[in-house]
């Protein structure tokens, strides 16, 4: 089978094998079995955040298809909800608006799967999983053994953790939630989301709402998995929005999006130097191209090559570079390939 048929991009040649763990027993084991024979491992569950060498992988692909759900609620402390890490995370967030579980609502939309969410500490409109998430349940390939870490051990930072900072250590297996009980959101904290709801930042609407809400927005920017649409053959964001000392956000230009940081740090935008260095929507002529609605994703309109993609990602980087100073990080994890 080829990475292709696995990932979001559709980019990725053969794998020497590819196996499903269906059960968290069947992928502890696949997992131990896989690194007793020095294999390569590769786990790929939703594989929207991948992007796979043209060459493939010579190893073992694990497909992390496990599920469940198991809650427990109660009035006064909330809901605790353990999630398979195989579950789909928009299934997930979809329920817990459902079910009046709050604080995950803007994380609508997202590809991917539950199991993948804590790595990258996924964020989005204003909420990451780290506001929520209670603890981490993995298996720790280095010991050998199942671990809890709370949340306070799980290192997060921006689009980070301690499982993405050890990239071959852990498996997650599940990931347990603390979400409070009630219809209305948590406050909104994204300008963008404030306005599309008519509600100012920092007040509450209807989590349905912001389901909704978020949805759209992320529709119209191509984040949304929809097979007939090529500017959704993406990885979502190809690059970390760059977080600046102080000095260095200094020297961005007039109007570039600065956002301050608890640490004295700033946050920009990728999306808008991209955008400001040449790079447009619908930038490139290949089979790779900047998507048409959000400057940030690259995407395969079909046909598309690794090569062509990580040349077009390359060409974006050392632009913004040349003509900002700014050296842009990938979010996507690279397979076999590099830029
Ligand atoms: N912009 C442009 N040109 C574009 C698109 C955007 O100049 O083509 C500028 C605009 O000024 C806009 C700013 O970039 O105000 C920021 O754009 P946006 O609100 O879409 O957010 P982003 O910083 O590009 C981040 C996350 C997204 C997340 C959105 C919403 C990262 C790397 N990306 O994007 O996450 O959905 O905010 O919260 O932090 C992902 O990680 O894959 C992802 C899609």
């Amino acid at each position: 089978m080829d990475l292709a048929d696995l990932t979001t991009l559709r980019l990725g040649g053969p794998a020497k094998a590819v196996l499903d763990a269906t059960t968290e027993a069947e992928l502890i084991d696949v997992v131990r079995i896989t690194d007793e024979a020095a294999d390569p491992l590769l786990l790929v569950a939703g594989g929207s955040n991948l992007v796979v060498a043209d060459e493939g992988f010579n190893g073992t692909v694990v497909r992390v298809l496990t599920r469940g759900i198991t809650v427990d609620a109660d009035a006064c402390s909330g809901a605790m909800v353990t999630i398979a890490a195989g579950e789909p995370w928009d299934g997930v967030v979809s329920r817990a608006v459902d079910e009046g579980w709050v604080g995950v609502e803007a994380l609508s939309g997202i590809p991917g799967s539950t199991g993948a969410t804590p790595i990258q500490n996924v964020g989005a409109y204003g909420q990451e999983v780290s506001q929520t998430i209670a603890s981490v349940r993995a298996y720790d390939r280095f010991d050998r053994a199942v671990r809890t870490f709370a949340a306070a051990d799980c290192g997060f930072t921006y689009r980070s953790s301690r499982f993405k900072r050890e990239p071959q250590r852990h498996v997650v297996l599940s990931v347990s939630f603390q979400l409070a009980l009630g219809d209305l959101s948590e406050p909104i904290a994204y300008a963008e989301l404030a306005r599309s709801l008519g509600v100012e930042i920092g007040r509450r609407a209807p989590a349905r709402d912001v389901r909704e809400a978020v949805l759209e927005l992320r529709r119209a920017k191509g984040m949304v998995l929809d097979e007939a649409d090529h500017d959704t053959w993406s990885a979502g964001s190809f690059f970390t929005n760059p977080v600046l000392t102080a000095s260095e956000a200094a020297s961005l230009p007039d109007g570039a999006p600065q956002f301050a940081q608890p640490d004295g740090t700033v946050k920009t935008s990728a999306a808008w130097l991209i955008d400001r260095a040449g790079f447009a929507k619908g930038y490139g002529t290949g089979n790779a191209t900047l998507s048409t609605k959000h400057a940030l994703a690259l995407t395969n309109r079909g046909g598309a090559t690794t090569q062509e993609l990580l040349a077009l990602a390359r060409e974006i980087r050392d632009g913004v570079r040349d003509t900002y100073g700014v050296t842009l990080v990938n979010e996507p994890v690279l397979v076999g390939c590099e830029l």
